[in-house]
Parts: structure tokens; C-alpha cells; sequence
């Protein structure tokens, strides 16, 4: 059984105290099933990584990273290192968010060895793929989700892929309230599902949990979370709302 995954990716948003006050409505809402029947994470920008942590200190909500760098350390001006993210108590690490790609311009090689770097340091790698909207009406879902995870895991054995969550998150569904429906989230993530049984083995890909992202709200998530492949959300807008998040959270549970 895959235990459900709804992580709250908070992109450039709240501010110091908003920050904390959200991560602490966060744990105390849901405090009876965070890390019990639904693993949930937080994943505020960088600057409030330590304060955030600490709100959530002792709750079930773990601590995520929107990115990291793939060197450990020295002059690499506006990164940060693994070992900082786990000095602030990061549990897990975006990798490969459609915004790092399509609006920073990261590749599939960047990703990949983000990806390694994560995993060489014991952090949690969320790695996130999808297709563009004009990749969608080309029939060509398939072949972008294909080569990105291919490129994005290439050189991750079994036992490091077993750390690895995926993100399904359709470009043309984030921050747009167009959300995929049921049925082209379930095709895709089997499609998912089956493309890591390939690469790896079946055992594998049964365990592997497939977070749908894009769009995702209380009144879409138990539908989203019904389907057999869909294991968990990778949340942006509704994650900053403290009432939303937790309504999401229970709808997995
Ligand atoms: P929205 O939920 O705002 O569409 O964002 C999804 C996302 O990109 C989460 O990483």
C-alpha cells in the first residue's frame, strides 16, 4: 500500500510571519493524520526553510526545499547545498518543478544531477515532470513525460529510486484552475506507473507514490486521490490557504 503524499509547494509567496503562521495552522489542523495516514510537507522559499521548520518541529509535517544545487559548496553565488537544506531540517527537495524548467530554463541533464545530488545526500527527491498545453494537443504527452523521466533518472539505481516520489503536474493545469480531469491524471500516471516498471522492475513501480499536481483544491481532491494511480498532490495555490490545505490533507486521509 502506498501511504497517500500531499505537499504544499508555496513558490514565491508569504512573507516572514506569514510563513510561520501558515506552518503552524498547517500542524495544528492536522495534527490527528500529518504523518500518520497521509505524509504531508511544507515547502516554503528558501529564506524561511528555518523558520518554518521550526513551527513544524514535533507535528507530523515534514519540511521540503523548492530546489537545491548540485555542489556542495564554494562560489556558486544565489545556490544552496544540500547540506544546508539539511541543516535546516529538509526532509525533502522539488526537483525539476515545471516553473525551474520553463521559466529558469533548467534541463533534463540539470535535473538529473540535481536529482543525484539530492539522493547522494539522503534527501527526499520530489521529481516533478509534465507536458506543455501545445505538447498535449500534439499527442505528445507521452513522449515528453518518457524522456524526461528517462533523462531525470538516468544513473538512479532501485534502491535510490525507492526514495524517489513523482510529480505529475501538466503545465497547462498549474496556477491556471484548469485542472487534468480524473481520467487524463489516472492515463498518464499508469502510463507512469508502467514506464518505472520497465526501467526498474513491477515490485518497484507498485511502490513508487505519483503525485497529480496542477490545480488541485478541496473540491477536486478526493476524486483526483480516487483513482487507482493517483497516490497523493503536489499543491500550489490552494497550499497557501491554511483552511484549503488542510481540507485537501483530509481528502486524501
Ligand atoms: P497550482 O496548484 O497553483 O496549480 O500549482 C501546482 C504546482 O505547480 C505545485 O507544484
Amino acid at each position: 500500500m502506498r501511504t497517500p503524499f500531499i505537499a504544499g509547494n508555496w513558490k514565491m509567496n508569504t512573507d516572514s510571519q506569514s510563513a510561520v503562521e501558515l506552518a503552524k495552522a498547517v500542524a495544528a489542523g492536522s495534527v490527528d493524520i500529518a504523518g500518520k495516514a497521509v505524509d504531508v510537507a511544507v515547502i516554503p522559499p528558501f529564506v524561511y526553510l528555518q523558520s518554518v521548520g521550526q513551527a513544524v518541529a514535533g507535528s507530523g509535517v515534514a519540511l521540503g526545499s523548492q530546489d537545491v544545487y548540485t555542489e556542495s559548496k564554494g562560489a556558486f553565488t544565489g545556490e544552496i547545498s544540500t547540506s544546508m537544506l539539511k541543516d535546516v531540517g529538509c526532509e525533502y527537495v522539488l526537483c525539476g518543478h515545471s516553473e525551474r524548467r520553463h521559466v529558469i530554463g533548467e534541463t533534463n541533464e540539470l535535473v538529473n544531477k540535481k536529482l543525484s545530488t539530492a539522493l547522494a545526500a539522503g534527501l527526499l527527491p520530489i521529481f516533478c515532470v509534465g507536458e506543455l498545453i501545445e505538447q498535449r494537443q500534439g499527442d505528445k504527452t507521452e513522449q515528453v513525460v518518457t524522456e524526461q523521466i528517462k533523462k531525470g533518472l538516468a544513473g538512479v539505481s532501485a534502491e535510490d529510486m525507492e526514495k524517489v516520489t513523482l510529480a505529475y503536474e501538466p503545465v497547462w493545469a498549474i496556477g491556471t484552475g484548469l485542472t487534468a480531469t480524473p481520467d487524463q491524471a489516472q492515463q498518464v500516471h499508469a502510463f507512469i506507473r508502467k514506464l518505472i516498471s520497465e526501467l526498474y522492475n513491477e515490485q518497484l513501480a507498485e511502490k513508487t507514490r505519483i503525485q497529480y499536481g496542477g490545480s488541485a483544491k478541496p473540491g477536486n481532491a478526493a476524486e483526483l486521490m480516487g483513482q487507482p494511480d493517483v497516490d497523493g498532490l503536489l499543491v500550489g495555490g490552494a497550499s497557501l490557504k491554511a483552511e484549503d490545505f488542510i481540507g485537501i490533507i483530509n481528502a486524501a486521509g
